[in-house]
């Protein structure tokens, strides 16, 4: 638990702060991050204490939504960040109408993995070399909600 951390939707001031935690290879630009912003099917907050800790991107579309990006600043990992971003972010996609969520994660990325499970998401599927740089599968997850 870290004290003091709030969730917030994330705006364009926090672009700087999110590229320096971005470590997914390949990172996202900070265009990508405002093009995000800018969809109206969007959704994006920010999980912050003195600093910004964490971020989550997803997307909704009548009853299902889609994780796009989350991801927490190394030093901060293994503290409930990510998994109060994500338990806030689908309460407030639930409220809207969203049933199912979805996610596609890179099969070698055992923590990622390891996170969705914990909060109750399960394989549906695996794409075959879906990810380039490196080639890798897939692997499609989904959870019900309420
Ligand atoms: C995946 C990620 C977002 C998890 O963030 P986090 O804030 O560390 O996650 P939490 O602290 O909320 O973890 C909740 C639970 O998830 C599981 N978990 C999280 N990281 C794990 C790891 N490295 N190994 C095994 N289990 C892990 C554990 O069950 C953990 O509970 P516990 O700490 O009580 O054992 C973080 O590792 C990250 O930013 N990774 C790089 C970006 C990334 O891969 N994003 C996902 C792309 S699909």
């Amino acid at each position: 638990m870290i004290p003091g951390l709030v969730i917030r939707p994330m705006s364009g001031a926090d672009i700087p702060e999110i590229l320096a935690l971005e470590t997914e290879s390949p990172a996202w630009s900070g265009s990508q991050f405002a093009g995000e912003m800018s969809q109206t099917i969007g959704w994006q907050y920010v999980a912050a204490s003195s600093a910004l800790l964490g971020y989550i991107c997803g997307r909704s579309v009548l009853d299902e939504a889609e994780i796009v990006k989350i991801a927490v600043k190394r030093d901060a990992r293994r503290t409930g960040v990510a998994t109060r971003l994500l338990v806030y972010s689908l309460e407030k996609v639930f409220q809207k109408g969203v049933r199912t969520c979805y996610l596609e994660v890179r099969s070698s990325n055992t923590a990622a993995r390891s996170f969705y499970e914990k909060n109750d998401f399960v394989v549906t599927g695996v794409r075959k070399n879906y990810y380039v740089s490196p080639r890798e599968d897939a692997v499609m997850m989904a959870k019900a909600l309420g």
